[in-house]
């Protein structure tokens, strides 16, 4: 196997479309491979996912298995140097998408992601029984409840409600992965259509289940 660096820009690799965040990638160009996936956060219907090779040999040095069934030809069948064979011309609404979205409309939608996440950072920051993971880089936002009226031990499964709470009474899905071996809350800022009342209105909902659940443990 040759060695080389990948870089998974499967969901930031869309800021290469930003004037203002592209420089957040710089150094991506020193990879060997790139993933990207245009079915995130350039919003093209599922799915639409890349790999790009700086060297494109190898591919047939490095990944290539051959098709007993397939004849020999003098050039590579991309079926023999990929997962799958048969497939979708998903490229295609990549292509179209660009087309009508535009560079300035995806560097307008890039921005707008931001606007929400920028609001979202200043909601939990206003709170002192919520951290943040850390200043968020993209439109995801990752944070956890502390209330203080509870033992430490305890917020795992405080988080776990309140995503749960948010999920059933507001229809809003925040996932919960572990970090640092504890659990998150993870907001993705994806919609341009949000509104930032609909951010407003999360954290209000947010403060109630807080208090409540005080309420009902004392
Ligand atoms: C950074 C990153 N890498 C990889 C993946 C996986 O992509 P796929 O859905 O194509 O398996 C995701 C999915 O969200 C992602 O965010």
């Amino acid at each position: 196997m040759g060695s080389g660096y990948n870089v998974d820009a499967a969901y930031g690799g869309a800021l290469v479309f930003s004037e203002k965040y592209r420089q957040l990638l710089s150094g991506i160009e020193r990879a060997d491979s790139i993933t990207f996936n245009p079915q995130k956060w350039m919003y093209v219907a599922k799915t639409c996912a890349m790999v790009l090779f700086k060297n494109r040999d190898l591919l047939e040095t490095d990944f290539r298995i051959s098709a007993p069934y397939m004849n020999d030809t003098n050039f590579t069948n991309l079926g023999e140097v990929s997962v799958q064979g048969t497939r979708h011309a998903d490229i295609l609404k990549l292509y179209l998408s660009l087309h009508h979205i535009g560079l300035k409309g995806y560097d307008q939608l890039l921005n707008e992601s931001y606007l929400l996440v920028e609001e979202f950072v200043i909601q939990v920051k206003k709170r002192s029984y919520i951290e943040l993971a850390s200043e968020p880089d993209t439109n995801l936002c990752c944070f956890r409840g502390r209330p203080k009226y509870l033992d430490s031990k305890q917020w795992d499964r405080w988080n776990l409600e309140l995503q749960q709470f948010l999920l059933n009474e507001e229809r809003v899905f925040f996932s919960l992965p572990t970090y640092r071996g504890e659990r998150w809350l993870r907001a993705v800022l994806l919609n341009p259509y949000t509104p930032i009342s609909t951010i407003h209105k999360i954290f209000s909902k947010i403060d109630e289940f807080y208090i409540n659940h005080h309420s009902n443990k004392s």
